[in-house]
């Protein structure tokens, strides 16, 4: 057997992508909230548009999301019928502070998580919690400008001490921040970050991951203090970057980027910032708001594991290679590989880059990892009955798994766990749509909000069951 007895399989989701019950149990508006379908998402997400409460001339798809706040057991069921032995969900922080900034919590949205908790208890399945999936309570937002404000330091310590001292014995894996390097690309998202008219903006996005480090790092240590038995990780938004040819300026493009989407991690592992980081910052001219004691608790209190999603490798190209054609891809873009197929989002479909992937983080961290997302958004295409025959989605994940294995059983990659993202289908994080689809259950819902929110497991859904069963070794294709 090539995986540990004790792997982690299931499925991972995000409060604001499927929760919805926006303002429902005492919850406050948050910056997801605000966020809508259509041309205007992006740059919403990137902090370039300023987007702070909803209007009449946009459709709002986490209102109601796929309304797990009130399905939740019966979604929890058919994790547990599909085997699963562990669920990443995250806690919408706006449901134990509205405001953020309260001196107590809200009991409701506090007993909501622990009826969550205990549901997956009864199947077996051991929850891994992402304290904050993108999310922010919008009143932190508008009153303190989001993340740029130390005061969120605070205010977060103080979320999650509720949280690790409320659920100790329940929850024990904990991530702190949802790919902490998305405050790069989507700032709002990451960080609640909403740009001024001639702001410098990389030094708002260096300014708020550091008050995220610092959070994650006090989140760290608050966790080991109330249970030593808590496990908490980083978790990156990952990726191999391959140079678009072996023009050494390409290569070193690909370095360059890499190192960028590195630097955060590379202080949660190691406990400070890298030599090039510094650097960067001397060239542009930042001055991080570094506060006495903060290199000490950044170096105290690091990451017990490594996590990240993965979903297509990126290529970097340097300004000699002009005409290169580009491609999305998980909201950052990347030159388009001419060896690898794409998705219907143009991502591009790379199995042995999850190896390198894998191989990459574990060379330079040395550190257990946790695969917490991977998957294929597609176009789903139900029959009458809404039962989706998939092959494609299962394809993906057997390639994917199979080269998740290759990096155990013939690198020796140490691997807590695996949990493909959108394990049921929800509202996609980069687009807003209902049709970008990574379930294993098909969800009765459209980009309009219409349907019946009415679950059917696909054809996945029994070609994973049998895959957890055989802890990964079974990877073929049921019969119908
Ligand atoms: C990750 C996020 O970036 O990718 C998820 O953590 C997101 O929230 C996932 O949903 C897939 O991206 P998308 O844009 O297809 O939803």
């Amino acid at each position: 057997m090539s995986f540990r007895e004790d792997f982690l399989w299931g499925g991972a989701t995000a409060a604001n992508q499927c929760e919805g019950g926006y303002n429902e149990g005492g919850r406050g508006l948050a910056n997801v909230d605000v966020v809508p379908l259509g041309k205007d998402r992006f740059p919403i997400i990137t902090g370039q548009m300023k987007h702070l409460d909803f209007d009449d001339k946009h459709f709002y798809p986490a209102k109601e999301a796929i309304d797990m706040y009130h399905r939740f057991k019966e979604d929890i069921k058919l994790f547990g019928e599909m085997g699963f032995k562990t669920y990443r969900l995250s806690i919408a922080w706006s449901r134990i502070f509205p405001k953020g900034d309260e001196a107590e919590p809200n009991e409701e949205g506090l007993q909501f998580y622990e009826d969550i908790f205990n549901e997956c208890h009864k199947y077996g399945i051991e929850p891994l919690v992402t304290i904050t999936h993108f999310d922010c309570p919008m009143h932190l937002i508008k009153e303190y400008g989001g993340w740029k404000n130390r005061k969120l330091v605070g205010f977060y310590e103080k979320l999650v001490r509720v949280l690790f001292t409320r659920y100790k014995g329940l929850v024990r894996y904990w991530l702190t921040f949802n790919e902490i390097n998305m405050i790069l690309h989507a700032p709002f998202m990451g960080a609640g970050l909403v740009f001024e008219e001639g702001e410098d903006q990389d030094s708002a996005k260096y300014t708020a991951a550091h008050h995220e480090l610092i959070a994650s790092a006090l989140a760290t240590k608050i966790a080991h203090e109330i249970d030593p038995e808590n496990m908490v990780g980083c978790m990156m938004a990952g990726a191999a970057y391959y140079p678009y040819s072996c023009r050494p300026t390409d290569v070193w493009e690909a370095l360059e980027a890499q190192r960028e989407e590195y630097y955060l991690i590379d202080v949660q592992v190691r406990g400070e910032y890298p030599n090039y980081f510094k650097k960067q910052l001397e060239r542009k001219g930042i001055k991080l708001p570094i506060l006495t004691g903060d290199e000490e608790i950044l170096k105290a209190h690091t990451v017990d594991f490594v996590s990240f999603s993965y979903y297509s490798t990126r290529v970097s190209v340097s300004a000699e290679n002009d005409e290169v054609e580009f491609t999305g891809g998980n909201i950052f873009d990347s030159a388009k590989n001419p060896y690898l197929e794409s998705s219907e989002w143009g991502w591009q479909i790379d199995p042995l880059g999850f190896r390198i992937t894998l191989n990459n983080l574990y060379d330079r961290y040395q550190k257990p990892l946790f695969v917490v997302e991977n998957g294929l958004g597609a176009v789903d295409t139900p029959d009458e009955n809404g039962y989706v025959v998939d092959d494609y989605r299962i394809d993906y994940m057997a390639s994917h798994i199979a080269a998740m294995k290759d990096a155990v059983e013939i690198d020796g990659v140490d691997l807590l766990g695996y949990t493909s993202w959108g394990c049921i289908d929800l509202v996609s994080a980069g687009t807003g749509e209902m049709k970008k689809r990574y379930g294993f259950i098909y969800v009765d819902r459209n980009n309009e909000g219409n349907g019946t929110l009415k679950r059917t497991p696909k054809k996945s859904f029994n070609w994973y069951k049998q895959v957890i069963a055989s802890n990964g070794e079974n990877l073929e294709m049921p019969a119908e």
